[in-house]
């Protein structure tokens, strides 16, 4: 099968948060299963220069947009890695801007020129797919652009699916700008598809309308979304749509997450010598750090957007009462100034023993995964979450809210039989969110043996893309069954 991916990042080339992630293995995986994958994303001017320098130029053409009345230049730069074809569209008055999001006055047009030029790409290409996967709000006028103004052109025949990634956004906008920017036609302003009320149009909703099949990034989530606590809005929209939602759980990439080669670690380990080697680990982090250097201290981790999607406040409200003088903290991450300066204050207040990091550091989040004992999600809302697969495949033991993919990859572990492989709360809510943490540290301290079999089994737990790319293979055949 082939199977164009189109999406606003993709690791290496840019990346927020775990979208990019998805965009980079999910495509190498596919093609380890013989599928032929292109992905097709914006060449940002913020892509670094390595990669910039490796993109070959495939041609160029010109594009009108909406109700703009002008053409717009649309360049293909290409460049091909580990089998998967990676397309960049080129055009410096949408792209130039030196990071990928801004605010929506800018990426409404950016994401209606986006969506509209990766299919006009892929016909002056002349490469058809058999599949269009399209991801997130960005991407969310694909389905509507392939049923419309692109129906009766080559790239029609394909078939569409939209992945949300996180509901949360969605492209909201005034119709009269959606209609101006996108230029599709009346019909799709109506309440089934693109409208959302009066005022506004919203370019998620009008992709899962038009979409042939929708997925999510694990099943809960599927579920969650179609009720109106994690709906956002589009509950209703879902479960009218629902006999085409499927949830399928994000993976990791074992080349890219891999403790046994890590180039960023200071002690590299696998299933066999965990034990021994997590502790150099632990230390080279309290060194690098400047936290007290003990590896007997229980070392939290915490690697986030901080936003208010990832349950800091939660977090917030406990701080002193986690902080009991045999407990490290490491935070590491980047968003809200609100949180972001709490955790300055922390560390501030505390030195030695909590450290804030609020950066975003690709290698320094591979040692916190390698060095910390336990790694901390407490999330509002999780559509997927790949911090706790990380965690789990480097021997930190998650502790984790049960919502979304966090509960469908994290197992509580039952004290009684020593089954499971984290530690969980349910409801949203600071006083369970401790007594996890506390279960937690009396295994660490009371129950090392046990201990030690959590983290070995964390380790040995499948949590590659292999299983997950099957079904999204099936998924294409079942849409392209001849
Ligand atoms: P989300 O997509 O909601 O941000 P995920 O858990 O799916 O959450 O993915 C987050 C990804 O971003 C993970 O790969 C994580 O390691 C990475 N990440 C988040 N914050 C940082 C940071 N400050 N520095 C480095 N990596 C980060
Ligand atoms: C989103 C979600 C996260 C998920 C990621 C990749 O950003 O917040 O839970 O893991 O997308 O699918």
């Amino acid at each position: 099968r082939s199977i164009a991916f189109i999406g606003s990042e993709c690791h290496p080339f840019v990346k927020t948060g775990g979208l990019g992630d998805v965009m980079y293995a999910l495509p190498r995986e596919l093609a380890r299963l013989n599928c032929d994958v292109r992905v097709i994303l914006p060449r940002y001017a913020c892509i670094p220069q390595e990669y910039q320098d490796k993109m070959v130029y495939r041609g160029e053409f010109y594009m009108d947009l909406g109700k703009t009345g002008r053409e717009y230049y649309v360049g293909i730069m290409e460049y091909i890695n580990d089998g998967v074809v990676y397309d960049f569209i080129d055009n410096q008055e949408f792209f130039s801007i030196g990071k990928p999001y801004t605010n929506l006055v800018d990426d409404i047009p950016k994401y209606c020129f986006f969506s509209k030029a990766a299919l006009a790409a892929l016909n002056f290409m002349d490469w058809i797919p058999d599949i269009i996967h399209c991801h997130d709000w960005q991407a969310g006028l694909v389905p509507v652009y392939l049923r419309t103004l692109f129906q009766n052109s080559p790239v029609g025949r394909a078939k569409s699916v939209i992945t949300i990634h996180n509901l949360r956004f969605q492209g909201v906008y005034n119709i009269p700008t959606i209609q101006y920017w996108s230029g599709l036609p009346k019909e799709v302003f109506e309440m089934g598809a693109l409208k959302q009320n009066w005022v506004d149009a919203n370019m998620l909703k009008g992709g899962l309308a038009y979409a042939d099949r929708i997925t999510t990034v694990s099943g809960t989530y599927a579920w969650e979304i179609q009720t109106s606590e994690y709906g956002e809005g589009l509950e209703n929209h879902l479960r009218y749509h629902s006999g085409k939602l499927r949830g399928i759980v994000n993976g990791i990439d074992y080349g890219m997450w891999n403790p046994e080669t890590d180039p960023a670690l200071a002690a590299n380990y696998g299933l066999g010598n965990v034990l021994d080697h997590k502790m150099e680990n632990k230390l080279a982090l309290q060194k690098e750090l400047g936290l007290e250097e003990d590896t007997g201290k229980f070392v939290i981790g915490l690697i986030s957007r901080l936003t208010n999607q990832k349950g800091l406040d939660l977090v917030n409200a406990i701080m002193t009462q986690v902080l009991d003088g045999n407990t490290q903290v490491v935070v590491l991450g980047t968003g809200d100034k609100e949180y972001e300066d709490a955790f300055r204050y922390y560390e501030h207040t505390y030195k030695g023993t909590f450290s804030a990091c609020i950066q975003y550091d690709e290698s320094r989040a591979h040692r916190i995964y390698a060095g910390a004992d336990v790694l901390l999600v407490p999330s509002r809302f999780e559509p997927c979450g790949l911090t706790q697969l990380n965690a789990m495949h480097y021997g930190t033991i998650p502790i984790v809210r049960e919502t979304g993919g966090l509960k469908d990859t994290v197992e509580p572990y039952n004290e009684f039989t020593g089954d499971g492989n984290g530690f969980t709360f349910d409801r949203y809510d600071a006083g369970l969110l401790l007594d996890a943490i506390n279960r937690a540290k009396t295994l660490y301290f009371n129950n090392r043996y046990h201990w030690d079999e959590v983290v070995q089994r964390d380790m040995a737990k499948d949590v590659s893309w292999e299983q997950s790319a099957r079904q999204y293979k099936n998924l294409y055949l079942e849409l392209t069954p001849w």
